[in-house]
């Protein structure tokens, strides 16, 4: 699969900025009230308690600041951070490792926690409920497990994929909390002040611009916003206008809807080659030229958040909207 400008899960392009666009504190840290509201009460109730945090779990699509908002914790309750990811931990040992080297009240947080193999996942389960580990020492008939304590530590475990999390580990975390796409106006605000960070004159309808194609994601405001502004300093006199992200962007071949090439190609096929559907996955799938799994799981999502695509259980239909996106006259009603 080519790469695409859309894409909300991170790229090597995204590296040179996230970490200097990462907000720090929890003031700094746009939308998502419910979830920094709940943290922080969770957080003062610690540091008065002089205790660790709960454990944390943090699920929702790439983007959306999970590992931000692992930071945030960190630094608001004013202890390590630990980084690991559930792909690189291979052995119990290696895990038990990491648990034994944190300080009193330090965060590991783990990404992709619902990568962790099974072994290395039971190490948690007494280290999360208990703070201490078992470790079996000698081998054979002689072997014998000792219990060792651990730092009173906070696991903060991120995913996006909840449902792949299994239940004993899901159980353990006190405080859970799913992401949520950011509005338009939470993404001006943020875009607003990453190009403040970045130097760049912005102004609000530019802004706007920019937030409506981002797709709810703020990695993607802070991509586009760092795209559009390499192109102002070249063809324009450095600032981000509406006309000149509306250019950038379309050039980009990001639409206002923030619908890319793959998306559009979708959406049309579905329109101009079924009538609109109702069409079966596969079919829809053969005709653009990409697998069934692909199509579902990569292009479809946006699709149906925004409402354009509709999975029935007689097929893949376009709604309203779409054929209002594309100017289209719809000839007769979809029967979904
Ligand atoms: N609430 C927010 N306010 C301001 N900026 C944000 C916010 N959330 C995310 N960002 C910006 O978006 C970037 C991506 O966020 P982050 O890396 O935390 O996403 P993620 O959920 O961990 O993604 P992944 O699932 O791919 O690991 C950050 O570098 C940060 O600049
Ligand atoms: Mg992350």
């Amino acid at each position: 699969m080519a790469k695409r400008t859309i894409t909300t899960e991170f790229t090597t392009e995204d590296a040179g900025i996230e970490t200097s666009l990462r907000p720090k504190y929890l003031k700094d840290y746009i939308g998502q009230e419910k979830v920094k509201n709940n943290l922080k009460i969770y957080i003062e109730a610690a540091k008065q308690r002089n205790d660790s945090l709960d454990h944390v779990l943090l699920y929702g699509p790439p983007g959306l600041g999970k590992t931000t908002l692992a930071g945030i914790i960190s630094n608001e309750m004013g202890v390590n951070l630990k980084i690991t990811a559930g792909p690189a931990i291979e052995k119990p040992g290696e895990m038990a490792a990491i648990l034994n080297n944190l300080q009193d009240g330090d965060v590991l947080f783990v990404d992709e926690i619902h990568r962790l193999n099974r072994q290395v996942e039971e190490v948690l389960y007494p280290a999360m409920e208990d703070f201490a580990i078992d470790v079996v020492i000698g081998k054979g008939a002689s072997a014998r497990s000792i219990r060792l304590e651990l730092p009173r530590f906070t696991l903060v475990g991120a995913t996006t994929r909840a449902g792949m999390l299994s239940a004993p580990l899901r159980d353990r975390f006190g405080v859970v909390h799913r992401l949520e796409f950011y509005t338009n106006d939470e993404l001006v605000q943020i875009i607003s002040n990453s190009a403040i960070k970045l130097g760049v004159e912005l102004d609000t309808d530019g802004a706007a611009e920019l937030a409506g194609r981002s797709r709810g994601t703020p990695r993607l405001a802070n991509r586009l916003l760092k795209r559009v502004r390499d192109f102002a300093q070249i063809k324009y006199d450095g600032n981000i206008t509406k006309e000149v992200a509306d250019f950038a962007l379309d050039l980009l071949e990001v639409d206002k809807a923030g619908l890319d090439n793959t998306d559009r190609l979708v959406l049309k096929t579905l329109i101009n080659s079924f009538g609109g559907g109702p069409v079966g996955l596969d079919t829809l799938a053969v005709s653009i030229g990409e697998d069934a799994g692909t199509l579902e799981d990569v292009y479809e999502p946006y699709l149906v958040q925004k409402g354009f695509l509709l999975r029935t259980s007689r097929g893949r239909v376009a709604s309203d909207a779409a054929y209002r996106h594309f100017g289209i006259e719809q000839k007769q009603t979809p029967d979904a």
